[in-house]
């Protein structure tokens, strides 16, 4: 009979608490016995509504993660730094293995968080840091291990996806949608990390990591976020046949592997395009098989736990899988391919003078840089279709689509478009993702 798992748990928030309720079950599972036999909070007198009856209070996470009486330790406080850094350390550097569900950390120190893993023999799951109850990690690391990977994307921050999704379905402000998606708990006082891409850009570094056998490299990706989309953008994509997602994409080309979060134009027939909402999903595109998409709850308690409980389950029956898919030492340092040399379509929309030789002007900058439109749509401010003279010099909305070009040669074309005076303010610049 083996002895159970001796579970210490550091956090008990949304996550924590209910990775304590759920580890009730877990035993029937494995066949192991699993016990939570200490925990942490800051507050140790704040009501939780959690039977800790029976279960140690750790006097700080440090101490939570040297106690020998623990076997495997579970980080559920959050950070990028201390105390989850330290707590975590320790812990693997007394052989014991590590559970944890936080991106900050693994995409800042994830690399030598794994060697220590790997140097002492315990297990560094986090499941839970990449589209919560989505198991993605699992399908990358261990069930595509056969798989040569050419791209991994996805909606991986439910705010911004909800904000996109009553935008376009609502016809709504991105201000006045992210006040409802606050009153509504989906995003936080300081939306920021969330809308400006930022959370999207960890679990995409961890993601490229997982796929292509590289090291983990957040500062390697190139991060722009939703605040910058309008409405009308939303209409044009719609009556064009596309959806805008925020997407984290990473993807190897010749020139090394691009990471990039960014609004992006979809295919409205695409997999990812039906995803609306909070809900997150990923594709990944595998050497010989068809595309992959996983969808699923991205975010909240139950969801996150559920991962959290799974790589626990993991340890309890004696599965050490590397953390990053292969040894650490194998893992290749990331080679960033410039955004410069990304090559793709674009969706522009530009605010055009209604001169005559305008669209003449246009199209001959965006000649000179070898760029062939797909489409060009000119609109009446009010949405009808093709503008009707609306007075002279007046600007008119104009909505040009490229076939695939370079970035470097699209920036080029309206930088001249610009010095040409037949625009007036900054074009809308959307890139198109095409599956
Ligand atoms: N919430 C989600 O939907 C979600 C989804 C995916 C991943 N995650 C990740 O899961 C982790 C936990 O998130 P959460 O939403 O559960 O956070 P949370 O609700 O804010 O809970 C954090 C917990 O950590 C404790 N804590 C914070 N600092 C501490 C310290 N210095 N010492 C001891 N305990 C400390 C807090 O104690 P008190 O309760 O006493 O304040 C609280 O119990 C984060 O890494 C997050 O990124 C969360």
């Amino acid at each position: 009979m083996i002895a159970p798992l001796r579970v210490g748990i550091a956090g008990l928030g949304t996550v924590g608490a209910e990775v304590v309720r759920l580890g009730r079950m877990l035993s029937e599972r494995t066949g192991r016995g699993i016990r939570v036999v200490a925990v942490t909070a800051r507050s140790k007198g704040r009501k939780r509504g959690l039977d800790l009856d029976g279960i140690a209070w750790a006097k700080d996470p440090l101490a939570l993660a040297s106690n020998p009486e623990v076997d495997c330790f579970v980080e559920l406080m959050g950070g990028a730094g201390d105390p989850a850094l330290s707590a975590i350390d320790a812990a693997l550097k007394s052989g014991k293995s590590v559970v944890t569900a936080n991106k900050a950390l693994i995409a800042k120190h994830g690399l030598k968080l794994a060697k220590a893993a790997e140097k002492h023999g315990g297990a560094l799951n986090f499941e839970a840091a990449v589209g919560a109850a989505i198991p993605i990690v699992k399908t990358l690391r261990e069930g595509l291990a056969g798989t040569g990977i050419n791209r991994v994307y996805g909606i991986l921050n439910g705010t911004c996806n909800y904000i996109l999704t009553r935008m376009e379905q609502e016809g709504l402000s991105f201000e006045e949608c992210l006040k409802d998606a606050q009153r509504l708990g989906y995003a936080e006082a300081d939306p920021s990390f969330d809308v400006d891409g930022h959370d999207t850009a960890q679990k995409l570094a961890i993601l490229a990591s997982l796929a292509f056998g590289t090291a983990v490299a957040q500062n390697a990706v190139y991060v722009e976020g939703i605040s910058s989309i309008a409405p009308e953008d939303l209409r044009a994509a719609d009556d064009l046949g596309y959806r805008v997602k925020l997407l984290g994409v990473a993807l190897r080309t010749p020139k090394g592997i691009e990471q990039r979060v960014h609004p992006t134009m979809v295919p409205k027939s695409s997999s990812i395009a039906q995803v609306m909402g909070v809900t997150n999903a990923v594709t990944i595109d595998g050497e010989g098989i068809p595309p992959i998409t996983l969808v699923g709850p991205g975010a909240g308690g139950g969801a996150t736990a559920s991962a959290v409980v799974a790589d626990i389950a993991d340890v309890a029956r004696g599965l050490r899988t590397a953390p990053f898919g292969r040894p650490v030492e194998t893992l290749r340092p990331t080679e960033k391919a410039p955004m410069e040399r990304h090559e793709g379509g674009y969706y522009i929309r530009l605010m055009a003078r209604d001169h005559a030789g305008t669209a003449a002007t246009i199209a001959t900058r965006l000649a000179e840089q070898k760029i062939s439109l797909e489409s060009i749509v000119q609109r009446h401010p009010n949405g009808g279709e093709v503008a009707k003279s609306a007075g002279k010099g007046t600007p008119v909305p104009v909505i040009l689509i490229t076939y695939a070009t370079n970035e470097d040669a699209m920036y080029k074309a309206l930088q001249a478009v610009q010095r040409d005076k037949v625009i007036s303010g900054k074009p809308q610049v959307i890139r198109i993702e095409k599956n």
